[in-house]
């Protein structure tokens, strides 16, 4: 079976106020697939309809070939959750609650998880209580990893983690990637997604707006061109697609949407000392999928 997560059709509405739209997609076996959209989008909705806990209002998901509704004991054996949200056992300390939390998944590689508490630098004597936010997170990150399920979710899991426990985290999921284990990553950290990623999903309101890899996808937005010149730049402003002109000195600095020939064509004829073009970052795609639109963010009861 090489299909890790399908969903089909998967819906879920609160009341009259569509989450998330039916949603149809296939993450494949040994995949990352980044899942983003902003505050209110919709990820955690998909990944909790997804895994069977909540009742989708439509459709259905499959974790390698099983339906996570009708067998969903059967299916989440193959999968380490990390939730958005979790709450521990406050008297418990980190040592007992991976302990109970590897019980529970029932296969653990201990030798592993010794390593990943070292390389997480994670005191594992302190009661989960005293715990800082991103320490606490370590616990939920560790016990995801020490399972080495064949299908790992994550919804923001290195939320409040410092720059060299992401880092950390980086590695481990690139190493879950070459042991063969499939990874579902919904992140607000694009740099993250960037990194990691084969392929990205983007959601807004609901509704998944982009499915494809971070080349598939930088039509979306504006390549960045830059340009010296012995004297004053050219005059760019008539050019279709330019956008952005920056004039610093004998610099010249724009974006060009669609065709580049004009403008190249344009900056050729003037004979400049250097020349420059820079596709766009992911963040510079999101921002440009985003940038005019009002995000979503009205928060509803059932
Ligand atoms: N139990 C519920 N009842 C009503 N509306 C809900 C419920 N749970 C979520 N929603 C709404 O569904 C939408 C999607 O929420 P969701 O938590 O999936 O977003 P998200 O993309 O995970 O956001 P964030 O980045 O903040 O975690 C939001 O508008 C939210 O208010
Ligand atoms: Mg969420």
């Amino acid at each position: 079976m090489d299909v890790a997560i399908k969903t089909i059709g998967l819906t879920k509405q609160y009341g009259s106020f569509v989450a998330l739209e039916p949603l149809n997609i296939e993450v494949k076996k040994g995949e990352i697939l980044g899942y983003l959209g902003p505050n209110g989008a919709g990820k955690t909705t998909t990944i909790r309809s997804m895994l069977g806990l909540i009742k989708p209002t439509g459709g259905r998901a499959e974790i390698f070939g099983i339906d996570t509704q009708a067998n969903k004991v059967e299916a989440h054996k193959h999968i380490a959750y990390i939730p958005g949200e979790s709450t521990f056992w406050p008297n418990l300390t980190g040592a007992e609650t991976l302990y109970l939390l590897g019980r529970i998944n029932g296969a653990v590689d201990n030798k592993y998880m010794a390593e990943l508490i070292k390389r997480f630098q994670f005191d594992v004597s302190k009661k989960v209580r005293a715990y800082s936010k991103g320490n606490r997170q370590k616990i939920n990150i560790i016990a995801a990893l020490m399972t080495k399920a064949d299908l790992l979710i994550m919804d923001e899991p290195t939320t409040g983690l410092d720059p060299i426990m992401e880092q950390a985290f980086k590695e481990c999921v690139m190493e879950a990637k070459a042991n063969g284990q499939t990874v579902f990553l919904s992140s607000h950290i694009l740099e993250e997604v960037e990194a990691l990623c084969d392929r990205i999903g983007i959601l807004r309101s609901g509704k998944l707006v982009e499915l494809g890899t971070l080349s598939e996808m930088r039509h979306l937005a504006a390549l960045t061109v830059q340009a010296t010149f012995e004297n004053k730049p050219p005059k760019v402003d008539h050019i279709k697609g330019v956008s952005g002109i920056k004039v610093v000195g004998h610099q010249l600095t724009c974006q060009v949407q669609g065709s580049i020939d004009p403008l190249f064509s344009a900056l050729v004829a003037a004979h400049p000392k250097t020349l420059l073009s820079r596709e766009p970052s992911l963040e510079e795609l999101f921002l440009s999928l985003y940038g005019e639109e009002e995000v979503r963010n009205k928060d509803q009861v059932s």
